[in-house]
This record gives structure tokens, C-alpha cells and sequence, in this order.
């Protein structure tokens, strides 16, 4: 069984996609142009003393809709949830990619938690029941996964709406991530959309000072292939936690 159906096999086949995406969005995003990942990750194992660090992914605070009584989810897909029979409403996104310390290896067996709003910028929480913005009975709004061995994690969703946080502030559409990794402390950020007008002045965004580091939780999403759902995007997110020459135990 393929995404796009209900109790379809959320995790067949999806390291062959993640790999042909990579090579296109993920390598120049982490690497600047440089060899593959995989071969660049493999050289600076190799040799410590050309070891090149991958530049760490900022950090961005977990914000107030963390789920409050976990587990509302049980997968990683939060478009077909279990025990319902209808989908989310909204355009269908694959987000994938992988978790790396910045000598590049790879974090494995680190729990993944996504939250994001429905189509129209609610929350599946209580704190957003006043936002006066329309509820999805079928959108959960939460997910979690499990990092492989090669660190990869992969969410099926919906592209979630740009929100009022107040007056004066309006969210661009974004992801929250929360990662445990198995030995260190709770990490978390946020993922946005590539192109949204609304992220040149967002708060929290704009918060990372440094250019090229705040392009790194900014993904572009382009169409999938023929193995996913007609019309569905698809971004690369690598994330790289950790300092460099620390243990990850202390990260
Ligand atoms: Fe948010």
C-alpha cells in the first residue's frame, strides 16, 4: 500500500525518494555545493584532521501548542489519522530528511515530534479554542517518528496556515519540531516554507540574525514524483544539532 491511503504503509520505499531528493535540495542546503553528504560525511569520519563541521541548524523555541496530553498521535502521517475515515483538509506535503551531528553522523533512534495548525492557521490545542478560526476534525495537528539508523525521519501532512499570534503579527505557515535524541536533552525549531511572503517579517524568523543560518530552517518544496500523491510537495529538512568536538551525550 502507498501514502495516500488510510492505514497505507507509512515507510515503504521512502528512503530510495528521500535519496533522489536529496541530491537537488539537501546537499546544497547543508553543504553549500560541496561532495554529496553521504561522501563528505564518510571523508570527515575518515580523516578528523580535513573534517569540515556542518553548520548546526538554529534553534527556535517550542512556542505555546505543544501537545498537552500526549500521544494524540500515533504515526507519522497526519493527513489519514487512525480511526478516521477522511483525510485532513489541505494540500498534501511529504516532509523528510535527516538528523546529523556536525561532524555528519547520524543520529539514530531519536524520537521526532512535528506540531503544526490546520489549513487555517488553528491549532489542535486549547490554548487556540479562542482563535476564532475554523476547526478540522480530521487534522490531529500532531505526529512522531523514530530517526533509522541512517538518522532519516519522514512526516506526511498538509501545508498549515499563517495565523495571528497578535494585531500585529501574523505567523508565516510553519512547522514545529521537537527531537529527542536518545542520550541528550529535548532540541527544538521551526521549519517554514520557502517563498512566503510573511517570512520576512516574522518575529521569530527574523530572530536568527545570521543570514545563511536562517536559511537553514527555511525549506523550498517542490512537486513529487510519480510514487506520491498527484499534486503533493515535497521539502528536505535536514537537521544538524550538536556542537562541534562535544559529545552528542552533552548536547
Ligand atoms: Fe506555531
Amino acid at each position: 500500500m502507498k501514502w495516500g491511503q488510510p492505514g497505507g504503509n507509512r515507510n515503504e520505499g521512502w528512503i530510495e525518494d528521500l535519496n533522489r531528493h536529496r541530491t537537488d535540495l539537501s546537499r546544497r542546503r547543508l553543504l553549500g555545493g560541496a561532495a554529496a553528504l553521504g561522501a563528505t560525511a564518510l571523508t570527515a569520519a575518515a580523516n578528523p584532521a580535513i573534517a569540515k563541521w556542518l553548520p548546526p541548524t538554529p534553534m527556535q523555541p517550542a512556542g505555546p501548542f505543544y501537545h498537552p496530553l500526549p500521544p494524540l498521535s500515533v504515526d507519522n502521517d497526519l493527513v489519514y489519522h487512525k480511526g478516521k475515515t477522511e483525510p485532513a483538509e489541505g494540500d498534501i506535503i511529504h516532509v523528510m530528511g535527516r538528523m546529523l551531528d556536525p561532524s555528519g553522523k547520524p543520529i539514530a533512534g531519536a524520537r521526532v515530534e512535528i506540531w503544526q495548525a490546520n489549513i487555517w492557521g488553528r491549532y489542535n490545542h486549547p490554548r487556540h479554542a479562542n482563535a476564532n478560526l475554523p476547526d478540522d476534525p480530521n487534522f490531529f495537528g500532531f505526529g512522531h517518528t523514530k530517526s533509522n539508523a541512517s538518522g532519516a525521519y519522514r512526516f506526511r501532512s498538509i501545508k498549515p496556515g499563517a495565523y495571528p499570534d497578535n494585531p500585529n503579527w501574523i505567523r508565516p505557515p510553519h512547522i514545529h519540531f521537537a527531537i529527542f535524541p536518545p542520550k541528550s536533552e529535548v532540541w527544538t525549531t521551526q521549519m517554514y516554507f520557502a517563498g512566503e511572503v510573511l517570512n520576512d517579517e516574522d518575529f521569530l524568523l527574523q530572530g536568527i540574525k545570521d543570514p545563511k543560518a536562517r536559511q537553514r530552517v527555511i525549506v523550498p518544496f517542490k512537486s513529487t514524483g510519480p510514487k506520491f500523491e498527484s499534486g503533493s510537495d515535497l521539502g528536505v529538512f535536514d537537521i544538524v544539532i550538536g556542537q562541534p568536538g562535544v559529545e552528542r551525550k552533552n548536547i
